[in-house]
């Protein structure tokens, strides 16, 4: 196959741009789009500090080294948020790329400074690890970047997570999330201004491009994210595009395009700042605030009305389970999988790419979801 550009061996296909890359040609692609998304949607000026918020992961990292490759003026931000086994190795490869680029990184780490490591907290709590670990980056991205004088923070989320947010977000007509769900999320009422300059970018596309950069990342999952929503939709997302590929880009920009202002004018949330740490919120004290109350309460009184409902007589039978895509003896027949999805990694496609690069890629991005979740994957923006 050849580079659709300059015609020598493409080492990457991007199906729904109709398009084949060679690694030097698919790197200015992938500039290219970023640029497209920071200009095109006013995300930030080119003399405008931004603060990056970078997990270790390969979409944050490949976000800061395009930015600062292509000379935007950046800050990293990294959270500690305390996941054993985890948060050690993601903080080092944050570390390791700023200080190979000597670019500027700020850490914060949830339980040394504010007692709320996330492990621990959702042990206290009896919150799923995802719920208190949202809301904490959520806090923290906005507390310290005005801190610090940011007036824009940029997060790495790719296409595939906007179209699987989108998708369970309309599966339940979540109509206040998808009225927030955009690429930019303006500053108001003491909330920085937030955005997500890969929007355009698909999964496979930003591991492509954390690899051919030698950006070393953290490949394995966060360990709570087993079994979350997001990543089935995500699976389910894949199966459409390789059948039709193009189908999760048209799903999101179609989204942004002709529904997301409808749902976004019907949203009207009165923000002031929390009586004790200031952070715009809609209740007296914000949501950080009284997660570090329930955590700071005593054992004995924590989990007061937090006990699961109750059937009032006996429990209804469940539902047998719906085969995953195989049909059953009385289930639905459900479409068999479908072969050499978008988000694995097929064999021709990656020949080109050295051997090690393929093996680390295929872990990343051909883990299959696992079947039917019952957590909450992070929704809304
Ligand atoms: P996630 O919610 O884990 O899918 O991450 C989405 C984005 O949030 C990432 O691309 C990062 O920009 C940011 N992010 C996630 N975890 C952290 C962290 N520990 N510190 C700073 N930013 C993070
Ligand atoms: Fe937040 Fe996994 S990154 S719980
Ligand atoms: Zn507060």
């Amino acid at each position: 196959m050849r580079c659709t550009k300059c015609r020598q061996d493409a080492c990457l296909e991007i199906r729904r741009h109709n398009a084949a890359f060679c690694e030097a040609c698919f790197l200015g692609f992938f500039r290219d789009q970023v640029v497209r998304a920071v200009e095109h949607e006013k995300m930030f000026r080119r003399d405008e500090p931004v603060l990056v918020a970078v997990s270790g992961g390969k979409d944050s990292l490949a976000l800061w080294d395009a930015l600062l490759e292509l000379g935007y003026e950046t800050t990293g931000f990294y959270i500690g948020l305390g996941i054993p086994g985890y948060s050690e190795p993601s903080r080092e490869k944050c570390e390791t790329f700023a200080a190979a680029r000597d670019a500027k990184l700020l850490i914060v780490d949830l339980e040394a400074e504010y007692g709320l490591g996330i492990s621990e907290t959702a042990q206290r709590t009896r919150r799923p690890a995802c719920s208190a670990c949202g809301l904490s980056k959520r806090y923290l991205f906005n507390k310290v970047a005005m801190d610090h004088g940011f007036g824009v923070i940029a997060t790495g989320h790719n296409l595939d997570d906007e179209a699987a947010t989108l998708f369970g977000n309309v599966l339940r007509w979540q109509t206040g999330y998808l009225g927030r769900q955009a690429p930019v999320l303006p500053e108001e009422n003491g909330l920085v201004k937030k955005v997500k300059p890969l929007f355009r970018l698909a999964e496979r596309e930003t591991a492509a491009y954390a690899i051919l950069r030698g950006i070393d990342y953290i490949v394995d999952e966060c360990p709570n994210a087993v079994g979350a929503k997001s990543l089935f939709y995500k699976d389910l997302l894949n199966q459409l595009e390789a059948a039709s590929p193009g189908s999760k880009q048209a799903f999101l920009m179609g989204f942004l395009e002709h529904a997301q202002p409808l749902f976004h004018a019907q949203e009207e949330v009165a923000l002031h700042p929390c009586e004790r740490c200031g952070q715009p919120t809609t209740t007296p004290l914000c949501a950080f605030c009284r997660l570090r109350e329930e955590v700071a309460r005593p054992l004995q009184r924590r989990g007061r009305g937090r006990r699961a409902k109750r059937w009032p007589g006996p429990r209804p039978t469940p539902p047998a389970p719906l085969p995953l895509r195989e049909g059953g003896e009385d289930g639905p027949t459900l479409p068999a999988p479908i072969p050499d999805r978008e988000g694995g990694v097929p064999e021709a496609r990656w020949s080109a790419l050295p051997l090690l690069v393929k093996e680390k890629e295929d872990r990343a991005l051909a883990e299959p979801a696992p079947p039917f979740p019952d957590r909450e994957g992070g929704r809304g923006g």
